[in-house]
């Protein structure tokens, strides 16, 4: 499936030598792997998309490499990755993102993405996946300037690098989800995909403040029945799970499992988030033995969670996603044909080799699999 590389080798060592330099100009840099193919792009599709973001390390040593398709580089340009990449016939793809204010300009728009194709080529990437997380109102010059970059960015990338991937991150809803009013169906057409984040789904939690699942079974599973009702083909959508959770400091904890939050007056937006942390859930997965309760279930949200006390006796709830819960949702995307499946990060499980973190590592992995 692989393109050979196109070498630029036709005429004498002389003219061999110039080309070199021209390329060097150019901005082509030398292929950094040790085999020279491998610097060729990665072109046609396979059956099942499993898309993966990387936010740098070298975590990816230890991915399940036999269902990935293509890694999304979030962190540091890794040479590495790559060729080990390009040599498991797994895309790696760009991220992209630009003031929306600055592109509404078409020759900033350009230019964009004339630096983007540069960067592409000249490392020797399979795409971009654009991550544009920004306020849009509807109808409005962003609206239209959002949906031009990302049909000339496409456009661009398929015409000078062939086979590449453009795709394009939307939250878990189309429904201006914290305020990004996107021409999703547009959009949609003419990426190649959309990466659904069906994570951090409470931004919106406005009216009760308590702890509560990053991506509710239902209400996530809602998310893709809408992007399917406003005609968007489910061939254009990648499931996005999370591989991390949220740690809410609770202002008191009932035996009903409720975790109240301290609200913000006059802050409406702000009132969970305040008191949520981020976590991976490698370092959830070690909370659970010192937890007060070991890891619950709930079957309203279909999500696991745990309490747990720190040292100030201050009560905590963490709220996050395990292999059973993935599954459930995983079952939607074969049902429904979805194009695949992929994760808000990969780094976020536990690669150090202990056999209780490789057995729940690979689970992780494991629950990807369309069943
Ligand atoms: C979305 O984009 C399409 C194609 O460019 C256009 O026909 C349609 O009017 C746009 N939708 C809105 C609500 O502006
Ligand atoms: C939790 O405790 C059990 C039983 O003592 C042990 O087998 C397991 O390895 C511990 N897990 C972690 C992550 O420390
Ligand atoms: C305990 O409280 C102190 C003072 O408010 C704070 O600085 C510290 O981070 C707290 N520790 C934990 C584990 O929350």
């Amino acid at each position: 499936m692989r393109r050979r590389a196109k070498r630029p080798l036709r005429g004498g060592g002389a003219l061999c030598l110039v080309a070199a330099f021209l390329l060097w100009g150019l901005g082509s840099a030398l292929c950094p792997c040790p085999d020279p193919d491998l610097c060729a792009p990665i072109s046609g599709a396979r059956d099942f998309e499993v898309f993966v973001f990387d936010v740098g390390g070298k975590t990816w040593k230890s991915y399940d490499w036999s269902q990935i398709t293509t890694v999304a580089v979030f962190g540091k340009y890794d040479s590495e990755l790559l060729c080990y990449a390009h040599s498991k016939g797994s895309r790696i793809v760009l991220n992209g993102d630009i003031s929306l204010k600055k592109i509404i300009d078409p020759v900033a728009r350009a230019d964009w993405i004339k630096e983007k194709i540069d960067l592409a080529k000249k490392q020797y990437m399979d795409g971009i996946n654009i991550d544009i997380e920004q306020r849009v109102k509807k109808r409005s010059a962003k609206y239209d300037a959002l949906t031009a970059l990302v049909k000339e960015t496409t456009e661009t990338f398929h015409k000078e690098i062939p086979g590449s991937q453009v795709t394009f991150d939307v939250a878990w809803s189309p429904e201006c989800i914290d305020h990004r009013c996107y021409n999703y169906s547009a959009i949609a057409t003419c990426c190649d995909f959309l990466f659904v984040m069906s994570y951090d789904e409470q931004n919106q939690m406005w009216s009760h403040c308590v702890a509560a699942a990053n991506a509710p079974y239902k209400q996530t599973l809602s998310g893709y029945d809408r992007y399917i009702r406003m005609g968007i083909n489910p061939k254009k959508l990648v499931m996005g799970v999370p591989w991390y959770g949220y740690d809410y400091t609770c202002l008191s904890l009932s035996e009903a499992h409720v975790c109240s939050l301290a609200k913000i007056p006059f802050q409406w937006f702000s009132c969970p988030r305040a008191s949520a942390l981020q976590v991976p859930y490698r370092t959830i997965m070690k909370q659970e033995n010192g937890s007060l309760s070991g890891i619950l279930w709930d079957e309203e949200n279909k999500a696991p969670y745990l309490e747990y006390q720190d040292a100030n006796g201050t009560f905590h709830q963490v709220w996050f996603d395990n292999p059973k819960s993935i599954s459930l949702k995983a079952a939607y995307v074969k049902e429904h044909g979805l194009r695949g499946i992929g994760m808000w990060n990969a780094n976020c499980l536990d690669y150090s080799g202990g056999s209780v973190p490789q057995e729940q590592t690979e689970a992780m992995w494991e629950a990807l699999r369309p069943k």
